[in-house]
């Protein structure tokens, strides 16, 4: 991937606030909604959070990070790991970037390096076996994570539910009167089915794993959203996936030896949809918009609110 001149000029702006920065050659790894991150070729990678982005805010995506990688960093076995914290802090100043273009930033993540790649979701799915083996895996990723951190529950329900969270944030969004009073009755029926909470990343999709080919436990990254609740919420991104989201079903079911809940994960995806609806509205093409709106009548309509 390419050299970021941007990010090795902003390394002197840096070095005030966070210790121990290796020199570069850094090399940016990603580039969202809320940031950066980048190898800094010493085994570590720095995140660097805006203040702004999606729903919610840096600041309080900083800290949640921080506390659940203090929490679970270093989960390592056969199916899955966790990387550990390094180092994290708010910025004093968040126009630190501000002279190179950069947004303001609230803070800073430093974090162990995970082996794997990114997945590109569309090149998998596009292979039968190789999304048949992926899917399977990530399923009994995500069950092995919640057994993993079962005995960090009570620490962990400290930072929330994040569908609860997410509901929250969508609403605030999601103006009309309909999805409103719909959104309320959501999270009643969520809260009412909610008995046997497990720890969450809160935040499973294709760009939050690391993946090796073939064989070795698969990395989860981004603890931004993570929490506590009902475990079909770390299930809610792949509805739209067909037969990878089939695949993923089977292999958490085999590791769990049981199933999801499937009102519980009728309820989470339609979360998923709101809050898809409340960050990318009406932007892109007219029918793009419609789709987001179908797909969040569709999956509400589905966990049985009309
Ligand atoms: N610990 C890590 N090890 C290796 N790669 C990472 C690590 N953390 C993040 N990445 C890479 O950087 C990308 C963005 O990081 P992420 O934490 O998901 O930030 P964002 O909030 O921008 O989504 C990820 O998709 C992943 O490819
Ligand atoms: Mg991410």
């Amino acid at each position: 991937m390419q050299n970021n001149v941007s990010t090795n000029a902003l390394r002197p702006f840096l070095t005030d606030d966070i210790p121990d920065l290796p020199v570069p050659d850094w090399r940016l790894l990603g580039k969202g909604l809320w940031g950066e991150v980048h190898d800094l070729g010493d085994g570590s990678i720095l995140k660097l959070v805006c203040r702004a982005g999606g729903l919610g805010s840096g600041e309080s995506k900083v800290i949640r990070e921080s506390a659940a990688l203090r929490i679970l960093g270093g989960i390592s076995n056969d199916y899955v790991r966790v990387p550990r914290l390094i180092g994290s802090a708010p910025f004093k100043n968040g126009y630190i970037g501000s002279a190179m273009g950069m947004p303001p930033l609230a803070g800073w993540l430093r974090i162990e390096r995970l082996e794997g790649e990114g997945i590109d979701g569309h090149a998998v799915a596009m292979v039968p076996s190789r999304r048949e083996t992926l899917g399977e895996r990530l399923g009994a990723a995500i069950a092995a994570l919640h057994e993993a951190a079962a005995s960090h529950l009570g620490e962990m329900a400290k930072l929330g539910d994040p569908i609860l969270r997410s509901l929250k944030e969508a609403v605030v969004h999601l103006g009309g009167p309909s999805d409103k009073s719909r959104l309320d009755r959501l999270e009643t029926e969520w809260r009412g089915s909610v008995s046997a909470p497990v720890v969450l990343h809160g935040d499973i999709n294709l760009s939050n794993i690391l993946y090796t080919e073939r064989t070795g436990p698969i990395g989860f990254v981004d603890f931004a959203e993570a929490g506590a609740g009902a475990p079909e919420a770390d299930l809610r991104h792949f509805e739209g996936f067909g037969p990878l989201r089939d695949a993923i079903l089977r292999g958490y079911s085999a590791f769990l030896g049981g199933k999801p809940d499937m009102a519980r994960y009728r309820m989470a995806t339609a979360v998923d949809a709101a809050v898809t609806l409340a960050i990318e509205g009406s932007a892109g093409h007219p029918r793009e918009a419609m789709r987001r709106r179908y797909w969040l009548d569709e999956c509400l309509r589905q966990a049985g609110i009309e």
